[in-house]
């Protein structure tokens, strides 16, 4: 006798009744860029994600709804930048004006997070203020909340900083709780490593830093343990849930934080992730559809409770997945 595991694998039948996960909409998280003008203007690095209006950035989530798309992620990009990043929390910029706009429309139906980070709305396109060629953590951190607040204040439901301060998380919290926006949650990038990953997100947003990188706030890519143990400290501080990001080069880090902790986690299947299968898929070199699936795959199976992607309209469209 020798035992035979091909037999759990004979037909779709029995491979979807010992299958150990599945992937569906509502573990889809699909991300938005909104700017203060009208129409959509394609991003040439971000293959089928364009930067939207308000107006089209309503008619777009309204196809996403109809598809079973219910949470999305904005991020802003403004046309006014500052040193200090004035405008980044000021209740007439665009992502105010959008958050407000979609939940006057969908109201419940639709799931609204907003990005919490500066590097959009400074003139220098650093995630936090900057004196003498420093990023300065505890200044940047009093913008980052009050951004926090005016998106709540607008209808927010979840907020996500991306900036990767120290101790945003508790001070959002605590300026959140004060103004009374107790049920808005926090989603915070809890271990994030810099590098190229996000090439073709900067040119999105048009957030490139102007001077330096940003390795004195992001992670180490070398670096495990570190990642780990901030990302237990923005628990203690109250975030809701942790994201790790890049997901799909950080597996292993999503798969120690499942067993480190009981919160719900989220994946970034990040921009240079998505763009290099739509190349590769271009040139004919790789079935990118397929390869896209894979990845979203294999960041649920690591322990991935939801992902933020931009494959996300393309999966349901394309019935990758239902
Ligand atoms: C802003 C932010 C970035 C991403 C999410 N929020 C870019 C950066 O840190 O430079 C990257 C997302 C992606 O590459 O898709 N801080
Ligand atoms: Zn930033």
């Amino acid at each position: 006798m020798f035992i035979r595991p091909r037999r759990l694998r004979l037909n779709p039948i029995i491979r979807d009744l010992v299958a150990e996960m599945d992937l569906r909409p509502r573990h889809l998280i699909q991300p938005y860029f909104v700017h203060p003008g009208s129409g959509s203007s394609n991003i040439e690095s971000l293959p089928g994600i364009a930067r939207t209006g308000i107006d089209e950035t309503c008619r777009q989530v309204e196809a996403d709804l109809k598809l079973g798309l219910k949470s999305i992620l904005l991020f802003g990009v403004p046309d006014t930048k500052s040193p200090m990043a004035e405008h980044s929390h000021d209740p007439e910029g665009v992502i105010p004006m959008a958050v407000r706009e979609l939940k006057k429309r969908f109201r419940q139906d639709l799931l609204v997070m907003t990005d919490v980070c500066l590097c959009a709305y400074t003139d220098h396109g650093h995630c936090g203020v900057v004196e003498d060629g420093e990023i300065k953590n505890d200044e940047s951190v009093a913008i980052l909340a009050e951004m926090a607040l005016v998106h709540a204040q607008a209808g927010a439901d979840i907020v996500a900083p991306s900036d990767m301060m120290d101790g945003r998380v508790a001070a959002m919290r605590a300026r959140l709780d004060d103004e009374g926006f107790q049920n808005v949650s926090i989603l915070s990038y809890a271990i994030k490593h810099s590098g190229a990953y996000y090439g073709p997100f900067r040119d999105a947003a048009g957030s490139s830093p102007k001077f330096g990188d940003r390795r004195t706030y992001q992670m180490d890519p070398r670096n495990a343990r570190e990642g780990l143990k901030d990302a237990l400290l923005d628990l203690e501080e109250g975030a809701d849930i942790l994201m790790v990001k890049p997901g799909i080069h950080n597996l292993d880090l999503v798969w120690r934080l499942r067993e480190l902790c009981l919160s719900p986690i989220a994946t970034y299947h990040v921009s240079s992730e998505y763009s290099a299968v739509k190349a590769a898929d271009r040139l004919g070199w790789v079935n990118g559809d397929q390869l896209m699936l894979e990845q979203l795959i294999s960041l649920r199976r690591a322990g991935s409770d939801m992902i933020v992607t931009y494959a996300g309209r393309e999966a349901l469209q394309k019935q990758w997945i239902s």
